[in-house]
């Protein structure tokens, strides 16, 4: 054991590199590797804990008052619910993936629940991000999720486009293609080698694949160190920012950030199962993975188990990794659908899947490894081994989130220990013949995919189970409530009366009503943005955000704000024994899917 650290450590001290990666140390007296269960950590108990005493009693008092300046009346009980101190609402926003677009689409919604945009407060929707305790992200959702919260929170504005005053992080540049920055080959070929570079490191000791030069590609947009200015220049880009260390920064360490997760999906040769329609890979009974600051791990009955983020790479507990957990490797992993690609010849011809073989050719791996996928050391190994399908396998070949059609990260709000009352799944998955606008699909996909994973997981409402049903009810073109009535819920399932989480569905589903342009529909594969393109989209998504349902003659609802502070408190309303009442009562007949 010492032998072999001894030859680790020298072989870490060899000659100076530009780049940072894992390095490898004894493990901690007290090192878990693995945590089994269905419950949360204690670290991230602490951190709601905190959140709920220290900024959630006046982030929802700020949140009321924008409310109530729209000036609809509300219940008593609404606004007694958001002054109290122990019966405030437990808050989870899921951003979906679907590339820059829905990084955009997202970004957009959360600026317009923002209690410090001015406009998002006029319209009474600002502040709910403050109040909210858990924002999720998938794939381009993820890119959204971790840039705001290694940038430290910044507004959206500063964070889309950079804050103008040369601040660390630079926005996220989309005029440079995440690939190919240029169209000369000389340019183009040193970009290349520098991302090949960047994880020698790595490369020494860990498995690397597409998955690493995704990661390195992506922290240029969604990391700190880079800007317009210094984009193909030979610096840092942001590597070695640590997801595990970002509750070191402000907005996190005063818990002021709802607490941060990525999805992504496992890639198994030991699983058979029923693909969800639509072009997905990922049989929708494989378990799925989450990263938060403090763990990585899966909740699903069959394994439910979870590691240090920390101490990702590590697989025992003598000899442990820091450093693998570099936060656009995992967002890259949330988004890593290149093995999607990997079917067609004209793709293995194109740069991308290019990528996989120059890093073979630089860092030679094991023919038993896939080169487009993101490979992470298997952390559970030998755990559950009568239900976890890949408990013998000493690599967990992880991929996009969104492979097995939940497109929407809805499964980290459904983890019963979060008591999460309301999701407010953002939805920008594109639908082909929708024109590109968002259908409903991943609400169906997880609505499915609870039939088969129930333990341990809370009440999922019913939704339609067809994208025909979504569009006939106009479910997406406005925004939509679902689990309305909670004894709906549990005739449908027949599970136990745990109440689940009331979900509130908004959708880049339509076209703006005025009849312009619509800009938000673009495609997924679309990675060049010009910056009044984006300000274009992230304008009709504050529209879509704050316009609430078609009311009579009216393209807009009034009493949008109000009716999604009645949704807000609804389950906390419920625990209380009260009844809907007033303008919730309007609000409810006027948003609710009853099916
Ligand atoms: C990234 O830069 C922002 C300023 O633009 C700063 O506030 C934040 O602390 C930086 N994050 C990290 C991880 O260094
Ligand atoms: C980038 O800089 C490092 C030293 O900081 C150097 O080793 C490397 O060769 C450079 N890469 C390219 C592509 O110039
Ligand atoms: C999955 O099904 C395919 C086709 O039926 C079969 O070839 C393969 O062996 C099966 N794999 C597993 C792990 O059961
Ligand atoms: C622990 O993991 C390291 C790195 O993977 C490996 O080299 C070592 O043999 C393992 N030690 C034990 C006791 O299994
Ligand atoms: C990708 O690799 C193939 C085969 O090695 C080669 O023919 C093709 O030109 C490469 N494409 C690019 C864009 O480098
Ligand atoms: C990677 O390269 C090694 C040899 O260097 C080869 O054996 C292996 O098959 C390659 N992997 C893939 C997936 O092509
Ligand atoms: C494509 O997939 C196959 C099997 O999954 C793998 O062997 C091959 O290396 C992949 N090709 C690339 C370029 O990653
Ligand atoms: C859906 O929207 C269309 C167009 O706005 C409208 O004509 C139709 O009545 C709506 N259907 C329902 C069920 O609300
Ligand atoms: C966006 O929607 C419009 C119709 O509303 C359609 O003409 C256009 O093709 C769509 N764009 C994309 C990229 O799908
Ligand atoms: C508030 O949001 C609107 C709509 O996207 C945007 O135009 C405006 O710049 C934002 N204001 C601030 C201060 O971020």
């Amino acid at each position: 054991m010492l032998g072999f650290l001894t030859v680790v450590l020298l072989l870490l001290a060899g000659p100076a590199s530009a780049a940072v990666g894992p390095s490898i140390q004894r493990c901690p007296a007290d090192f878990e590797l693995v945590r089994r269960g269905q419950g949360i950590s204690v670290s991230e108990a602490r951190y709601i804990e905190q959140k709920r005493e220290k900024v959630l009693p006046s982030a929802f008092k700020t949140y009321l008052h924008n409310v109530q300046r729209t000036g609809v009346t509300l219940p008593d009980y609404v606004e007694k619910i958001l002054q109290s101190t122990n019966q405030l609402p437990t808050v989870g926003i899921s951003t979906s993936g679907g590339g820059f677009r829905a990084a955009i689409f997202g970004a957009g919604v959360l600026n317009a629940l923002d209690a410090r945009n001015s406009s998002s407060v006029e319209k009474g929707t600002g502040g709910l991000l403050q109040a909210a305790t858990h924002l999720a992200g998938l794939s381009g959702g993820s890119w959204l999720v971790t840039s705001l919260a290694q940038a430290n929170f910044p507004t959206i504005q500063h964070l889309v486009f950079g804050d103008g005053r040369g601040g660390d992080f630079g926005g996220w540049i989309p005029e440079f293609d995440i690939w190919t920055v240029s169209t000369d080959p000389a340019v183009q070929a040193t970009y290349v080698d520098e991302l090949l570079q960047e994880i020698a490191v790595k490369a020494k000791h860990f498995p690397v694949s597409v998955g690493d030069g995704w990661g390195r590609a992506l922290a240029r947009h969604f990391s700190n160190g880079t800007s317009a200015a210094n984009f193909l220049a030979n610096t840092s880009h942001g590597a070695g920012i640590l997801f595990s260390d970002l509750i070191n920064l402000p907005t996190l360490a005063s818990h002021e950030l709802p607490f941060p997760i990525i999805t992504a999906d496992l890639l198994s040769k030991h699983i058979n199962g029923t693909i969800f329609p639509g072009g997905n890979f990922v049989p929708l009974n494989t378990p799925m993975f989450e990263f938060n600051i403090f763990e990585m791990g899966c909740f699903d009955d069959v394994l439910a188990a979870h590691t240090p983020t920390k101490h990702l790479g590590t697989t025992n507990s003598s000899v442990c990794v820091t450093g693998f957990d570099e936060a656009m490797f995992l967002s890259g992993t949330s988004s890593n659908l290149w093995n999607e690609l990997n079917i067609t010849a004209e793709i293995l011809a194109e740069n991308t899947a290019n990528f996989s073989i120059l890093v073979n050719e630089t860092y030679p791996q094991s023919p038993a490894l896939r080169l487009d996928t993101s490979n992470f050391p298997n952390p559970f190994h030998g755990v559950a081994p009568q239900t976890f399908a890949d408990a013998g396998e000493t690599i967990l070949v992880l991929c996009d989130g969104g492979e097995d059609g939940q497109v929407s990260p809805l499964q980290p709000m459904l983890v019963k220990d979060r008591k999460i009352d309301v999701i407010l799944a953002i939805d920008a998955v594109r639908t082909d013949d929708a024109d590109g606008f968002a259908g409903g699909a991943s609400l169906i996909a997880t609505q499915d995919r609870m039939q088969l994973f129930q333990s341990g997981l809370a009440t999922f409402p019913s939704v339609p189970t067809t994208l025909a049903a979504f569009a006939a009810a106009n479910l997406s073109s406005r925004p939509t409530f679902f689990g309305c009535t909670p004894d709906f819920v549990h005739a449908r399932w027949g599970t136990p009366p745990a109440q689940g989480p009331l979900l509130v569905y908004i959708a880049n589903g339509a076209p703006p009503r005025d009849g312009a342009p619509p800009l938000t529909n673009t495609s997924t594969f679309q990675s060049v943005y010009s910056a009044p393109e984006m300000q274009g989209m992230l304008m009709q998504t504050f529209v879509t955000a704050t316009q609430g349902a078609v009311v009579g003659d009216a393209l807009e609802d009034p009493e949008w704000g109000a009716c999604l502070a009645c949704a807000v408190v609804d389950r906390a309303r419920a625990r209380e024994g009260v009844s809907r009442s007033g303008v919730c009562t309007t609000c409810f007949a006027r948003y609710c899917w009853e099916g």
